[in-house]
């Protein structure tokens, strides 16, 4: 089903929230691409700030120097998202150069966890993100999409799954990346993680209350996605 399906008005955003490893980045990329919608990733965002403050030499937790950097990436437009020759991936450019193979390191995690804790850093990010996704017809993934960015979203949809799924799947994926690191170390970082987004006092990571919780515990990505789409379809046409 392509977008021109949602010609008649505003083709639909989809919101999906969920803690680090629900698998959210793998769902919304495969959604985006089987409704023909634009995906969003706003996690690379904060990752971005992350490591534009690393470059600049600042400590995440400087908060006034790391939110300094924040409001000068957008209002200088030096951070863009932008949509990748093919399919419907979007790639983040950091002052001209396309960092996404930049800020997938655990050390980049640690500084977006950091980072995105700090109230003026969400709020110089908010406009961006709103930009991002207001045409519609879009996936966007992160913590607050539906509560915060956009609670007026026509789908809500919160994707979970154990922690011990969860911290399994993310160490697989490190592994594949060549990382050394062990399964014990990846479920701490990914409880500390947990602990930090639904803890911290600036829109924090929760189910929004018209939100659809959707467990991938035991389940693979395709039954995951079948699920998703039976929803946007039952919501939003
Ligand atoms: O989804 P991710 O792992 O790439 O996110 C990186 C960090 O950014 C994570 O610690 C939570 C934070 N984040 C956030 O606070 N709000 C968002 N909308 C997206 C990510």
């Amino acid at each position: 089903m392509k977008q021109s399906a949602y010609n008649a008005r505003r083709a639909p955003r989809v919101a999906i929230d969920g803690p680090a490893g629900a698998g959210k980045s793998t769902v919304a990329k495969r959604l985006a691409e089987r409704l023909g919608f634009l995906h969003v990733d706003t996690g690379a965002i904060y990752r971005t700030v992350a490591l534009a403050a690393h470059r600049a030499g600042y400590a995440w937790d400087d908060e006034p120097n790391v939110a300094r950097v924040a409001e000068a990436l957008v209002a200088e437009r030096r951070i863009a998202m932008e949509k990748a020759e093919n399919g419907s991936a979007m790639r983040i450019v950091l002052d001209g150069q396309d960092v996404s193979p930049f800020i997938r390191t655990p050390e980049m995690s640690a500084g977006a966890s950091r980072v995105s804790a700090i109230a003026a850093v969400r709020k110089a990010l908010l406009a961006l993100q709103r930009q991002a996704g207001e045409s519609g017809g879009c996936v966007l993934e992160g913590r607050d999409i539906g509560t915060v960015v956009f609670p007026d979203a026509e789908v809500k949809l919160f994707l979970t799954a154990t922690v011990a799924e969860r911290a399994k799947r993310r160490f697989d994926e490190l592994v594949g990346k060549g990382v050394h690191t062990t399964l014990d170390a990846t479920l701490t970082d990914l409880v500390a993680r947990d602990k930090a987004d639904t803890e911290r006092p600036v829109a924090p990571l929760k189910q929004a209350e018209d939100a659809i919780l959707v467990d991938s515990t035991d389940r693979d990505v395709d039954a995951v996605i079948e699920e998703m789409v039976r929803v946007v379809n039952a919501r939003a046409r």
